[in-house]
């Protein structure tokens, strides 16, 4: 929209999974989330018809489940905003989590940059055997690598034990890649992947891989040199339960009892919760199956609440068919909505409120309150079958490979390991044929794009103008205009402090409400305080201090451009765009940096704001709050120089006048976004 483009440069499909609410069960959940969310999900909708995008539904299931069964295949480059997009990665490609600036690139045909990342190989060797599954493997690498470990790096597998894992196991692999931080995880094209494109009706891509593949394409070169080569040997992996907290806190199941016990944790679990993005194969959801049907058969049913999120309508449909969900049902699990649900937080949970609990989940991510907004429930990670089998339990100290339940009769029960199937053998049923978008829509230019007018979620995001040329009001042409000091921020301002999350999340589509959080956690170097400002220029009605987007709004009303002066490594963190479009809507137009983090420098220039750096760090300290900054030699970069130099002339408030010099890192690119205002402005610019 704000690019003015009339259709998306590479074909992108919309999915509706994060906000339904799992409360009693799939029906009636979706049916409350689907009015409650009506806006943004109209939005969505809207937006999809207009530029010809594929639209999924809310109840058609979460993201890498359908983009694994529909538009995954062997060989491409994707990128999606969610961090565990790499679940593509199962089929053999780079399936890459961006943030929306990101997206947006590539939607716009903009030039998409990633610093080249190391590449890991992971050799894989034996074969997995008994209670061991995929997840396990993914496990024991987060325990391995810890959460850092992966990062500016993708995990490539390669060794004889790739080719013996289903494509769904890859997929959990990949998608747990997430996890160590890896760029994204991937793999060589396997018979498996053959099959599994095949059964989910492509066929033709399946040849083209074939085709693909014999020419040498779709696996590593021979002798690829890796940066760091990991060896494992899967017939010596056990299962692995990880965390709580944290997903690299890997325990082997057989130590787990003891592990609890040496925490003096009580031997209890509370809920059992399997499916997600991470588990909700076939494969996994027969082998479940097997578990709940050995159970049923001994006269069992689940301990505890036992919860099941199937990831697509075709999953559903299928575990539907083929009796899996009334076998799962008969012992007691309540299949919840296609959708994220509990694995996002959208758990209305009643029990355990502000009480410390254990619950097994089948689930990637474990940090503090993730699933049921409370911050004592500890959430272990784990295979879906050992999930299943614990909750028979009741006790996280049971260990299924090895240990009985005693059934009332007084007699043990054991489980057998359990066995699924790959792939239906009567085919994937589609289920409500309703939930699937047209291929590949046209464009329909005429619809409107449905934004309420007093929506407290959404706005419509207006072009940024540009501080240039006619019209801008600038009386110093291609030179920035004077710019007024907001602040100087003191030591790490990531772009949490920037545009803080968890409460402000629901704002994201609407820039001014958002924007009320700017720099909130940031502290002012100028006296220390956390969200505090000083408005030097400000009128006998208006008190001096305030917070820090109080004052950034009062700059705003009074059209004064303004300037930050931050330290080290500003915007480090998550790829956050709010971080730059909030400061350029309340009208930032420069940040003089010790430092920058990569990606959020950039996001700064896609917005028109101008980074640049201290070639002097001991500079930072001689401007403060209140104090004009002009640039000088902006104009012959923006003429075409690409070596020009910029200096910065600083007016203190007491008169007192000096230079700075500066470096920069804009491209002639960049340029072309800050002339025009914003990426987007250059990127409608080219249409004309
Ligand atoms: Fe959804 Fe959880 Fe996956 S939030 S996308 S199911 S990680």
């Amino acid at each position: 929209m704000s690019a003015g483009l009339s259709r998306c440069a590479v074909p992108v499909s919309i999915h509706c999974d994060h906000l339904i609410q799992a409360v009693t069960g799939a029906e009636a959940d979706l049916e409350k989330s689907i009015v409650s969310n009506k806006e943004v999900f109209d939005f969505l909708e809207s937006a999809a018809r207009k530029y010809g995008i594929e639209f999924w539904r809310p109840g058609s299931g979460i993201i890498h489940q359908i983009v694994l069964e529909n538009y995954a295949a062997p060989g491409m480059l994707m990128l999606g905003t969610d961090s565990h997009t790499p679940n593509a990665g199962g089929l053999g490609l780079l399936a890459i989590g961006v943030g929306g600036a990101d997206a947006v690139d590539a939607m716009t045909g903009t030039p998409w940059e990633l610093k080249a990342p190391q590449v890991v190989g992971i050799h894989l060797t034996g074969k997995l055997d008994g209670w061991a599954t995929p997840k396990d493997l993914i496990l024991h690498i987060a325990g391995k690598l810890t959460v850092r470990g992966g990062t500016g790096r993708i995990l490539e597998y390669f060794g004889p034990g790739v080719s013996g894992q289903s494509c769904t196991g890859l997929a959990t692999i990949a998608n747990m890649g997430a996890e160590v931080g890896a760029t994204t995880s991937t793999f060589p094209y396997t018979e498996r992947m053959r099959a599994y494109l095949n059964k989910t009706g492509r066929a033709p891509v399946a040849r083209a891989a074939d085709e693909a593949a014999s020419r040498g394409f779709l696996s590593a070169d021979e002798g690829a040199e890796y940066d760091e080569v990991i060896e494992i040997n899967l017939s010596e992996l056990e299962p692995t339960i990880n965390g709580p907290f944290t997903p690299d806190l890997a325990t082997p199941l057989s130590k787990f009892g003891s592990f609890v016990k040496e925490n003096g944790w009580k031997d209890e679990l509370s809920a059992g919760l399997i499916g997600s993005c991470t588990n909700s194969s076939y494969e996994d959801m027969t082998s479940v199956a097997d578990l709940a049907r050995q159970a049923k058969a001994a006269g069992l049913t689940t301990k505890v609440p036992f919860l099941c999120t199937p990831g697509s309508e075709q999953i559903r449909a299928t575990m539907e068919r083929d009796k899996v969900t009334a076998a799962l049902e008969d012992v007691g699990a309540v299949v919840l909505a296609n959708a994220c649900g509990p694995c996002i937080g959208q758990w209305k949970r009643d029990d355990k409120k502000d009480e410390e609990n254990a619950i097994l989940t089948s689930f990637n991510r474990n940090f503090k309150s993730r699933n049921d907004g409370n911050r004592l429930t500890m959430n272990f990670l784990a295979s879906p079958t050992v999930v299943t089998a614990m909750s028979f339990a009741g006790k996280l100290s049971f260990n299924p490979a090895t240990d009985s339940i005693t059934l009332p009769s007084g007699k043990p029960f054991k489980f057998s390991p359990p066995t699924g199937q790959d792939l239906p053998a009567a085919g994937f049923a589609p289920g409500d044929t309703s939930y699937y978008p047209q291929p590949a829509p046209e464009p329909q230019p005429k619809t409107e794009v449905i934004i309420s007018k007093d929506s407290q979620r959404l706005e419509v995001l207006e072009p940024f103008s540009s501080p240039f040329g006619e019209g801008s009001g600038n009386p110093r042409g291609l030179e920035l205009p004077s710019l007024k000091v907001l602040m100087r921020v003191r030591g790490k301002c990531t772009t949490d402090h920037i545009s803080a999350a968890g409460p402000w999340l629901k704002y994201k589509g609407h820039l001014t409400n958002i924007s009320e959080n700017l720099l909130i956690t940031a502290v002012n170097d100028e006296g220390g305080d956390v969200n505090v400002a000083f408005d030097h220029d400000h009128d006998s009605s208006q008190p001096h201090t305030d917070t820090i987007p109080g004052v950034a709004k009062r700059l705003k009303a009074r059209n004064q451009p303004w300037a930050l002066i931050v330290d080290d490594n500003y915007g480090e963190g998550s790829a956050r765009e709010h971080a730059a479009l909030q400061p350029r809507f309340y009208g930032c137009a420069m940040i003089v940096a010790r430092s920058f983090a990569r990606i959020h420098e950039t996001n700064l220039k896609k917005q028109g704001v101008l980074p640049v750096w201290f070639a002097d760090k001991a500079d930072y300290s001689r401007i403060g709050a209140g104090d004009t900054l002009e640039t000088i030699g902006l104009a012959d970069l923006l003429n075409g120089n690409p070596s020009a130099t910029i200096k910065i002339k600083v007016t203190k408030r007491d008169g007192e006048i000096f230079e700075i010099p500066t470096t920069h890192t804009m491209s002639s690119d960049q340029v072309n976004w800050l002339r025009a205002g914003s990426a987007l402005n250059y990127i409608r610019s080219q249409m004309a």
